[in-house]
């Protein structure tokens, strides 16, 4: 695992869209996209910049079950209004959180994830460890799948909603297994809350008490840090 320790968000972003841009330029097709306020900076250099992803196919990780693609807070609605709306890709996948048939709905992004090998997959990190919505005892082995988020996920996410009550309980999420097939892992986090995650996702054990611990396992991972996401590092 590379790690980049940044002094701020903003430079961190900009780590990562020089990474981003690289790798487009060597071939890069597929992009797998994240939500959340860690990959936003990131998002807004995509934007500047001049890059033309038209040719290019994303493949998000995660919606929440039945929020539909018009409401502010899913994530549908998050990557249009930080990105799509400026930038279109050929092709756009996020999980369909209102599909009448979710089996089917997990079905079909597997198969998405099959025709398109992920080149670059942006993650997050929840501060229990969970990428995508891989929540801790989540099987390394998994793929697609419908989630019960954690209580503390459910607190951590409450900031983007009008109440706690209002966060989905359930969520339709890339696996692990899929997110390490993807080439090259770029994971980004921001401030103190990530610390112990990111100590836990670097020095601990792999376990899946900590999802993202299993990235130590991957050969080609960078890990983007500010310096009070890496204070327990050293
Ligand atoms: C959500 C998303 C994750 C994201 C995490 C952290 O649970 N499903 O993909 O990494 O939140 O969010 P934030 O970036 O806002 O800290």
């Amino acid at each position: 695992m590379k790690i980049i320790t940044v002094p701020d968000q903003k430079s961190g972003s900009q780590k990562a869209f020089a990474l981003i841009k690289n790798g487009l330029q060597d071939g890069a097709k597929v992009l797998g996209l994240a939500t959340g306020s860690t990959p936003v900076m990131l998002y807004q250099e995509m934007v500047q910049s001049d890059l033309d992803f038209s040719k290019n196919t994303s493949i998000n990780l995660d919606e929440y079950v039945s929020l539909p693609a018009d409401n502010p807070q899913s994530y549908h609605y998050f990557m249009n209004q930080h990105l799509f709306q400026y930038k279109k890709f050929q092709h756009s996948y996020i999980p369909n959180g209102v599909a009448a048939d979710i089996s089917a709905e997990i079905k079909r992004y597997d198969q998405i994830i099959k025709e398109n090998p992920i080149d670059i997959q942006i993650l997050g990190i929840g501060q229990n460890g969970h990428i995508g919505f891989n929540e801790p005892q989540t099987p390394f082995d998994c793929t697609t799948h419908r989630v019960q988020l954690t209580q503390s996920t459910i607190e951590a996410n409450a900031r983007f909603f009008d109440n706690q009550d209002e966060v989905p309980k359930e969520a339709i999420s890339m696996g692990i297994a899929s997110i390490m097939q993807s080439k090259h892992i770029i994971l980004m986090a921001w401030g103190a809350n990530k610390a112990e995650a990111i100590y836990q996702t670097v020095k601990g054990p792999v376990t899946t008490a900590c999802p993202a611990s299993i990235l130590q396992q991957h050969p080609q991972v960078t890990l983007i840090v500010d310096e009070a996401a890496a204070a327990k590092l050293n």
